[in-house]
């Protein structure tokens, strides 16, 4: 007995993810009371890997990594990799809804991956990918376009802005961009997904396309995938130009990688008004979107401190602005230095891509095996 125990042991060491095939078997071959000998250790290891609960989230390598990206959606991924299964991946296929150039792809790609490494994902807790290297991704978006329908695609609003946007260029993967999105999450059947306000309408399909595979099949397969964020409500950080939301297609941005002086001319280039004409007024959307900044990036103190002066109305905006410029260093500098180490160090970049592609492809193509069954097709 004592050496089934180590064997197990060490099975269980070598590939944590042969565990549920351990126990299938070791159920099988051992008397009850022996399974009770080793229940202890495998309640630790049950726990560690199949209990926690699946995370997925991805970022376009469009650009450089913005102050929405990181309040947005990044914060909350290094939060969550103490407490859940997290899958991290760079959504290098979405951005070819816009024609990327061959010889960009790979780059943007190690761009934002060292920009994740420096905001604090921890390759050893979270598995850290690259979405085009995980082909099993293509099939699942297959299937799951088998289900949806051309109204209800043509009906999600970033496809309707985006087609205004690019008009000649309204292409079928613009159309079928929430189902891909529905593959990244489901392929995991990851149950919770840290994003921005933004895909709050693409969360919604994806839900739609669990809730339908599981009922055209009979089956309970995939969770339905909940948008997550710490806090009361998501997050939609402004731009500082007046206009709605900080985006690379705005060309709105305060990049991670932007230095102080940087910082500071931008923010100070805000738009603001001519100030408040009564106490207690309600504040007009530029400046609301001063605040919402303020709130997200200075303490309480801070925010409370120049929301009273609204309210007393001795706001001075450039007092306010040289403020939050100096917040927002105060969390970039450690932040770019750290990029400017990970972009330098391209071997270290191949490494944890390789090494999120083989754990990604084997959640993944786990499962697709059980995708094909239930759907009938051969599983090889
Ligand atoms: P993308 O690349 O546009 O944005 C990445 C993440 O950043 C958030 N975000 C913001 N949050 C708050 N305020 C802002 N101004 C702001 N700008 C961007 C977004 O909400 C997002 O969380 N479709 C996705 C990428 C994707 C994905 C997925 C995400 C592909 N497959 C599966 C989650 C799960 C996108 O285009 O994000």
């Amino acid at each position: 007995m004592k050496n089934l125990s180590y064997l197990l042991f060490g099975l269980c060491l070598i590939d944590k993810s042969n565990l549920d095939f351990s126990l299938f078997t070791f159920h099988f071959s051992l008397k009850t009371s022996s399974l009770f000998t080793l229940f202890p250790y495998l309640c630790t290891n049950f726990q560690h890997k199949d209990m926690k609960e699946i995370v997925l989230s991805g970022i376009r390598p469009t650009g450089n990594l913005h102050l929405g990206n990181y309040y947005g959606a990044v914060q909350n991924f290094v939060k969550m990799q103490e407490d859940y299964n997290c899958y991290y991946f760079i959504a290098d296929w979405h951005s070819l809804t816009t024609h990327p150039k061959p010889e960009d792809i790979q780059q943007s790609a190690r761009t934002i991956l060292a920009e994740y490494l420096a905001c604090g994902i921890d390759p050893e807790k979270s598995t850290i990918y690259i979405q085009s290297d995980v082909p099993e991704t293509i099939e699942l978006y297959l299937y799951l376009n088998m289900n949806c329908y051309l109204g209800e695609l043509e009906r999600v609003t970033t496809f309707k802005e985006k087609a205004r946007k690019q008009p000649n260029n309204v292409n079928a993967g613009l159309l079928t961009y929430p189902t891909l999105m529905a593959a990244d999450i489901l392929q995991h059947r990851a149950a919770k997904v840290p994003v921005g306000k933004d895909q709050e309408q693409n969360m919604e399909m994806a839900r739609k396309c669990a809730r339908r595979f599981n009922n055209i099949y009979g089956v309970e397969f995939f969770p339905e995938p909940q948008n997550f964020y710490f806090g009361d409500h998501a997050i939609k950080i402004p731009g500082l130009d007046g206009s709605g939301k900080m985006g690379k297609s705005e060309g709105n941005c305060i990049y991670l990688y932007e230095d102080a002086k940087s910082i500071e001319k931008k923010v100070k280039r805000a738009v603001t008004d001519s100030g408040p004409t009564e106490p207690n007024q309600e504040k007009p959307e530029v400046i609301q979107n001063l605040f919402t900044l303020m709130e997200i990036a200075s303490s309480k103190e801070t925010y409370d401190y120049f929301n009273e002066k609204w309210n007393d109305m001795s706001i001075r905006y450039g007092d306010m602005k040289k403020q939050l410029a100096e917040d927002i260093v105060k969390t970039l500098t450690p932040i770019r230095e750290r990029i400017l180490e990970y972009k330098s160090n391209q071997e270290l970049l191949d490494k944890v891509a390789k090494m999120g592609a083989e754990k990604a492809r084997e959640s993944s193509a786990a499962t697709l095996r059980e995708v094909r069954k239930i759907i009938g097709f051969k599983v090889y």
